[in-house]
């Protein structure tokens, strides 16, 4: 097999949707849009400065400037990246990656503007003084003296937030930041990852002796399931570690993951929001479990060093993105979100509609796509 080399023919096309949309969104939002609710965007309080979700907005701000060369999106990224500054004070929630290397990393990747970079290494520290070296783990959720049962827990999204720490380790020299993420991303490796390749949503440690307690679950269908958002931050997370440290060891968990879910995946390639829900195929999908799976893997076949998985993987990520512009975006319907039928969470009754990341992911994965070369 070869690796594809031409872009799909709906690629521009479907860019051209994305960037239209997110220039109507702009002018209509006042505050970070979260999910939609009747085809509109909910949007988060103000007083949470963008909750975990407002770095997506404002990277895909930066995301449609760059496809489309519109300063005006980027003056409107930088405006809305400033709203994100409070949360540098909280110092209650892992999800600091989510924010600053999304609101200002990528600002600085795609501009040049070193200005970006201070508030990116600031949040940086924050995140990695949530590391537990008894575990060995980045504490999810809560203050740092919470109640044990938060000082203990992890999550899969974590996954995702270690960027911003290999990131802030180039960047100033201390080689603690990636000690710190490739150590986390061991630990997920042994307490997450089960031996059919499937993950656990979260995991319960002892924050005092750092001894694995248990698997467990938040937005998955049980203890013993695969959720497959958490599934999808791990393919992209693994892959992002292997990129950062060249460990073999996290290229083959990305791939282990990939081996677990691709056959599990229905015949459009949308995600149900549960690898285990025992109502498939009568139950919600998923579509942003599919664009951060899509983006993961772009970002996987840029790094895999077999030519053969490349292409696999390439190819497979471009299928899930055809699917998810054909059928799954409100190109045809008008809704406020690119993407239709995500799910935030179904054992919190959230299903069925738009989601911010959904959408940030799809962008991501296009622009990987359109432009392979750009740093993202
Ligand atoms: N990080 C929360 C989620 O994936 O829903």
């Amino acid at each position: 097999m070869t690796k594809t080399t031409t872009a799909p023919s709906w690629l521009d096309a479907a860019l051209e949707f994305c960037v239209g949309k997110t220039r109507q969104n702009l002018s209509n939002l006042t505050s970070f849009p979260e999910r939609t609710d009747g085809g509109q965007w909910l949007q988060t309080a103000p007083e949470l400065h963008g909750w975990w979700v407002g770095g997506h907005w404002v990277g895909l701000l930066w995301l449609t400037y760059a496809a489309s060369g519109d300063e005006s999106l980027a003056v409107a990224a930088r405006e809305w990246a400033s709203r994100l500054l409070p949360q540098l004070n909280d110092q209650a929630d892992h999800d600091l990656g989510f924010l600053f290397e999304l609101g200002y990393v990528l600002g600085h990747r795609l501009t040049g503007d070193a200005s970006i970079k201070p508030t990116a290494l600031q949040a940086a520290g924050i995140l990695s003084r949530r590391y537990n070296p008894r575990g060995q783990f980045i504490q999810a959720w809560g203050a740092l003296d919470a109640a044990p049962e938060l000082r203990g827990r992890t999550i899969m999204d974590t996954m995702m937030n270690l960027d911003l720490l290999f990131w802030a380790g180039q960047e100033t020299g201390d080689p603690r930041y990636a000690e710190i993420a490739a150590a986390h991303a061991r630990t997920t490796l042994s307490h997450h990852l089960r031996p059919d390749g499937s993950t656990s949503h979260v995991c319960d440690f002892d924050p005092e002796t750092g001894a694995f307690i248990k698997q467990d679950t938040h937005q998955g269908l049980s203890a013993t399931s695969c959720w497959s958002r958490g599934q999808a931050w791990g393919v992209y997370g693994f892959a992002d570690c292997y990129r950062a440290t060249g460990d073999p060891v996290f290229l083959n968990a990305s791939r282990r993951l990939m081996v677990y879910l691709w056959p599990r995946l229905p015949a459009d390639l949308i995600p149900f929001w549960d690898y285990d829900s025992p109502l498939i195929p009568n139950d919600v999908r998923d579509s942003s479990a599919a664009s951060v799976l899509a983006s993961g893997l772009l970002s996987l076949a840029a790094i895999e060093n077999d030519p053969n998985l490349a292409s696999i993987w390439q190819n497979r990520a471009i299928s899930i993105l055809e699917s998810l512009w054909k059928n799954y975006t409100s190109r045809e319907t008008g809704e406020a979100s690119l993407l239709l039928h995500g799910t935030r969470s179904k054992p919190h009754n959230l299903m069925d509609h738009g989601l911010i990341y959904g959408d940030y992911y799809f962008v991501e994965a296009l622009m990987r796509l359109s432009k392979p070369g750009l740093s993202l």
